[in-house]
């Protein structure tokens, strides 16, 4: 994999674990060190991925065939670092993402049935070689999340799927950090936000240095 100046740092993880809050205070943090970073969502962040995280959030369209999905979470991401994460950590930035092929692998791979080392290796092609420096996942029992997404907005297509699907989901983020620790690191998330924050700086640190 190229090296770059900048460095990819990604937050993933079950459904209300609180990713987005930590992405921005993350984010913020590093500000504050001094660095220079940016926040990105996955899906999104383009308008093309922006576009393709509608049809796949679009709760009229309950029936996506999992491949489908994952080709179209691999044509955004594509997008996304083209256009996005590439350039930055080019010129030295710290983008932080909120989701990415990590969640492929875990909500349409381990909890969705297609073949995880394909997802892996779509995830290569669709980012042409770019991986993240560090994935953090943030841990949540299921039932905690689900509860804490719905009191802040309804369910979304993905989110109303059956809680079996999400247990799997959840698993399948801690196998991944199980087997591949130099580029995993995992968090309580059921903790206060500043503890969460803590560590969640503390992973990122040990990257940066
Ligand atoms: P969000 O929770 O980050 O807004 O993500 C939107 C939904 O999309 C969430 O239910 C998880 C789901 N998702 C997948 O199923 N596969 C993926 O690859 C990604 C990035 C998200």
């Amino acid at each position: 994999m190229a090296t770059y100046p900048g460095k990819f740092i990604v937050l993933d993880g079950p459904e209300g674990a609180g990713k987005t809050t930590q992405v921005e205070r993350l984010v913020h943090r590093l500000r504050r060190d001094g660095r220079q970073a940016t926040a990105v969502r996955d899906p999104g962040s383009t308008p093309v991925s922006e576009r393709i995280r509608d049809i796949l959030l679009d709760k009229r369209l309950p029936d996506m065939d999992a491949r489908t999905e994952v080709f179209l979470y691999m044509a955004s991401r594509a997008e996304m670092v083209a256009r996005i994460i590439r350039p930055a950590l080019e010129v030295g930035l710290v983008v932080v993402c909120d989701r990415f092929v990590s969640s492929t692998v875990a909500y349409q791979g381990a909890a969705g049935g297609v073949d995880t080392a394909l997802i892996w290796e779509l995830g290569r092609i669709a980012c042409a070689g770019l991986e993240p420096d560090l994935t953090v996942i943030l841990d949540l029992d299921v039932e905690a999340g689900l509860a804490r997404r719905e009191r802040e907005r309804p369910r979304d297509r993905i989110e109303s799927k059956q809680r079996a699907y999400h247990e799997k989901v959840r698993r399948g983020f801690l196998a991944m950090a199980r087997e591949r620790p130099q580029e995993f690191a995992v968090v309580d998330a059921s903790r206060p936000l500043d503890e969460v924050a803590r560590d969640i700086e503390e992973a990122v640190a040990r990257v940066l240095r």
